[in-house]
């Protein structure tokens, strides 16, 4: 059975995406990041609105906007703020996409101050960050469905089915820094799919929003 009734609609269904990075705060001036603009979620976002899909969206910091009367934006700074709105919506949601690049660690401390400089090394001791995607997973219930992404800089097919499967997702989204004009920043990506039957599909350098065209294409098609 398919998670869609009609194959060219989203009408009627609520998916809650995730996008962009999250920030974690060192000191009250400094934090840690990664490269993640947001574009590739922002992109599912439009596509997702396009086809009639109701979309709560969780979005870490990031320039990218989109209005829409069926969007509900949360915006969050960590990965803890993400799971906690993750978790809170989920439920009432047909599925979930998560795009966003979450940081795996945190600092375990933040200071209260500003660090001062002074010895030449310095070390901060960080501590890992819940797996939101992995919590969803462990919650999602046989109707709903769940997209995953996977940034990967060597064996990219091996690891993403490892993902697929230690999350419990129905679909995954590799993304290859190998490959030419993918990843942070660009407009464009390349991604393979690959689903739970272990069928990997992979697509051209396109714009990320034929991209997320061709994800959702996919994901309304594939049947449980
Ligand atoms: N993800 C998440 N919460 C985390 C880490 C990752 O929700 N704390 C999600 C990402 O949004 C993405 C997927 O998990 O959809 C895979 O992220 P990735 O960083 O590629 O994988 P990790 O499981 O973190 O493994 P590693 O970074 O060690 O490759
Ligand atoms: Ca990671």
């Amino acid at each position: 059975e398919s998670f869609f009734r009609n194959s060219n609609a989203m009408l009627g269904h609520k998916v809650l995406v995730t996008a962009g990075p999250t920030y974690e705060a060192i000191d009250p001036v400094r934090f840690i990041g990664n490269h993640s603009t947001g574009k590739m979620g922002f992109a599912l976002v439009e596509s997702l609105l396009e086809r009639g899909a109701e979309v709560i969206l969780i979005a870490g910091p990031t320039q990218c906007e989109v209005h829409h009367k069926n969007l509900t934006r949360i915006d969050i700074k960590t990965a803890e703020e993400m799971l906690s709105a993750a978790t809170k919506h989920f439920s009432n949601c047909t599925g979930g996409i998560f795009a966003a690049a979450v940081s795996d660690y945190r600092p375990k401390s933040i200071a209260e101050q500003k660090i001062k400089k002074s010895s030449d090394i310095m070390n901060i001791e960080m501590i890992k960050n819940p797996d939101v995607l992995k919590t969803i997973g462990g919650l999602k219930t046989d109707k709903q469905f769940l997209v995953g992404f996977a940034l990967e800089t060597n064996n990219a097919i091996e690891y993403g089915a490892e993902k697929l499967k230690k999350k419990n997702l129905d679909l995954i989204v590799i993304n290859s820094l190998e490959d030419e004009g993918a990843g942070f920043g660009h407009d464009t990506n390349k991604i393979t799919l690959l689903d739970f039957n272990n069928k990997t599909t992979k697509f051209e350098l396109s714009s990320k929003k034929v991209v997320a065209n061709n994800i959702l294409d996919y994901l309304m098609k594939l049947k449980k």
